[in-house]
């Protein structure tokens, strides 16, 4: 996908001190590309030394001059290495190596162990800085103090010992430095500065970009599909129709809805608003930004997939005139290109931009557009399979609320009724989100 040699394989290992943000970093990679696409695959080194060594390890286990134990975490960051390497020679095209990889020569042993494994492989180097206590104790407040590692420890004793654990590693850390020869990202206190060295290349370029976009604000993130069309009414795809009488409906209760979320005028001011050019999410948003005096901005890429031939046609018209279509995009939905019109996949290619928008932003997003633009939206933040994308329920009148922490993005699910207005909570969301977050958890974890 997305211009890429897709026999290339590429590592990426992350450097830095504990608390640094290379888990997230890694994991918010991981989820981009696998959004995309490529098989990508993290492994953390702690997970394998927790595994091995087990988790009462405090922070005497972490010093450099225990001899020992820097066997048994040595072994264990190996072990990490050669699972990518077997990763990507049974068909991965991504493996992120998460681990403090502090010193020069441990980079170069990994580096010198992956050029020997693969012909050509694209290693890129992320090490991230960072000195500002602050959100180093936020890190580790947010991240490490629930770790099992801490399992037997308060929360004030879990810290006492983590900021220790640190000290261990800053006796031997070295920084990248260019005569390493690597290719490297740097990037200090969460992208306020950035270093770029010898990175080249469609994918890796990209990856920059990404980083460079990195932040941990929590902010919300609203999906919407426009209110009921004519053409939803009729059942049929494609189009440009204008809402019907209960989509008018909707944008009238949608409008209320945001004038509740956002009371003030400087929130309202700090909204990213997003639609597509198309009637019926135009004609929604303008009746949102009417009442909370705000623009929406319109983009085409956020229009609705382009059905092609099928334009207009309902799904049973579909059935008879093209039934080897039909049949085609039932077995493969996320693959199939209605002709002259696109796929999921293609759609996944378009928003990409949007994405970047979307992370980048610190302010709440709102975006007010359609079923299959929004399924691919959804999938990135909740971290679905690719394949789940074309069948993510996203309904009409209801109203998503995403907001991405540091592992986990929260979900809020409202129902709203486009003629009394009256609102109700989508439960089940709420446990698939408290299921989700404790999946995840574990995986950090382990
Ligand atoms: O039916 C509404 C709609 O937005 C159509 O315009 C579009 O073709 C369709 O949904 C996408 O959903 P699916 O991929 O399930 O056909």
């Amino acid at each position: 996908m997305q211009g890429c040699n897709r026999s290339q394989k590429i590592a990426i290992c992350t450097v830095g001190l504990p608390a640094r943000g290379k888990t997230y970093i890694s994991r918010k990679l991981n989820r981009y590309f696998n959004w995309l696409g490529y098989k990508s695959r993290v492994f953390i080194n702690g997970n394998y030394r927790r595994e091995i060594c087990g988790t009462e390890c405090n922070s005497l286990f972490f010093d450099p001059h225990n001899e020992e134990a820097q066997k048994a975490r040595s072994d264990c960051a190996k072990m990490a290495l050669q699972d990518l390497i077997q990763f990507l020679k049974n068909g991965g095209d991504v493996g992120i190596l998460d681990g403090t990889n502090i010193t020069k020569e441990r980079r170069h042993q990994i580096e010198n162990e992956l050029k020997s494994s693969f012909n050509g492989i694209q290693t890129l180097w992320i090490e991230s800085i960072c000195n500002d206590s602050k959100v180093i104790q936020n890190n580790i407040r947010l991240t490490k103090i629930n770790n099992p590692d801490y399992c037997n420890m308060n929360s004030e004793q879990a810290t006492i010992d983590f900021l220790n654990r640190i000290k261990m590693y800053e006796q031997i850390y070295e920084t990248i430095t260019d005569d390493e020869n690597l290719s490297y990202i740097k990037t200090m206190n969460v992208g306020a500065d950035i270093i770029v060295h010898q990175v080249f290349g469609f994918l890796l370029s990209k990856i920059v970009s990404f980083i460079m976009n990195l932040h941990t604000y929590p902010r919300p993130i609203y999906l919407s599909r426009h209110g009921e069309s004519q053409y939803n009414v009729d059942d049929r795809v494609g189009g440009d129709s204008d809402l019907s009488q209960l989509g008018e409906m909707y944008a009238d209760k949608l409008a209320d809805f945001f004038y509740q979320e956002f009371p003030t005028k400087e929130i309202k001011n700090d909204i990213i608003f997003l639609t597509s050019t198309m009637r019926r999410a135009v004609h929604t948003s303008d009746v949102v930004a009417q009442k909370l005096e705000i623009q929406p901005l319109q983009l085409k890429t956020l229009d609705e997939i382009n059905v092609g031939i099928c334009d207009g046609m309902t799904y049973t018209e579909i059935a008879q005139k093209f039934p080897n279509d039909f049949q085609e995009r039932k077995i493969n939905k996320l693959g199939y290109r209605y002709p002259r019109g696109e796929s999921y996949l293609d759609l996944i290619s378009r928003i990409e931009p949007v994405i970047f928008e979307i992370e980048r932003s610190r302010q709440p997003v709102m975006i007010i557009a359609h079923q299959a633009i929004l399924r691919c939206l959804y999938a990135y933040f909740h971290q679905n399979e690719i394949p789940e994308v074309p069948t993510l329920d996203i309904p009409l009148h209801c109203v998503i609320k995403l907001t991405p922490a540091a592992y986990f993005c929260d979900e809020k699910r409202v129902l709203i009724n486009p003629q009394t207005g009256e609102i109700s909570i989508k439960e089940e969301y709420v446990q698939e989100f408290v299921r989700s977050k404790s999946k995840q958890k574990s995986f950090i974890d382990l």
